[in-house]
């Protein structure tokens, strides 16, 4: 039986109809088109569909949209600036190569914003750990943790700057 659920997406509130079972990702991608967010296995394993909820990272392939009623979710989508400028995390990644194929990135990039987060200099090793539960099958790990490290300092560039402007 359908249920209304509300929910903030990238700082937009949106309420829609979803069955019981419909998983967090699948309201993404096929209600909102918010397909930045990747599906690639059916185990849990990848971390191709990790998105923020309440801003922390969670594999949207585990949760049920109704589990979000209520919740602030940013996908990939809302990373950037809203004049198009990319999230220093996202930036890092162009800049240093972090990506082939791309398409465990998006999950990439957002489960390394919220490793930052929690840890801001993390070193070589804590970011590899950080990212287990995210799989990269061409890039062999190397230069997405040398952007995470990129990204990391860039982030806290961003949060000095914000402090010295205030
Ligand atoms: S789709 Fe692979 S962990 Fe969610
Ligand atoms: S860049 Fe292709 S799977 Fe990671």
């Amino acid at each position: 039986m359908p249920s209304t659920v509300t929910m903030t997406v990238n700082g937009k509130t949106v309420t829609r109809e979803v069955e019981e079972r419909t998983l967090l990702v699948t309201f993404l991608r096929e209600t909102l088109g918010l397909t930045g967010t990747h599906v690639g296995c059916d185990t849990s394993q990848c971390g191709a569909c990790v998105v923020h909820v309440d801003g922390r990272s969670v594999k949207s392939c585990t949760a049920l949209a109704l589990q979000a009623d209520g919740a602030a979710v940013t996908t990939i989508e809302g990373l950037a600036a809203a004049d198009g400028t990319l999230h220093p995390m996202q930036a890092a990644f162009r800049e240093h190569h972090g990506l082939q194929c791309g398409f465990c990135t998006p999950g990439m990039v957002m489960s390394a914003v919220d490793l930052v987060r929690d840890n801001p200099s993390p070193t070589e090793q804590e970011i590899r750990e950080g990212l287990e539960g995210n799989i990269c099958r061409c890039t062999g790990y190397h230069n997405i943790v040398k952007a995470v490290m990129a990204g990391a300092e860039a982030m806290a560039g961003t949060e000095s700057a914000k402090v010295a402007a205030e």
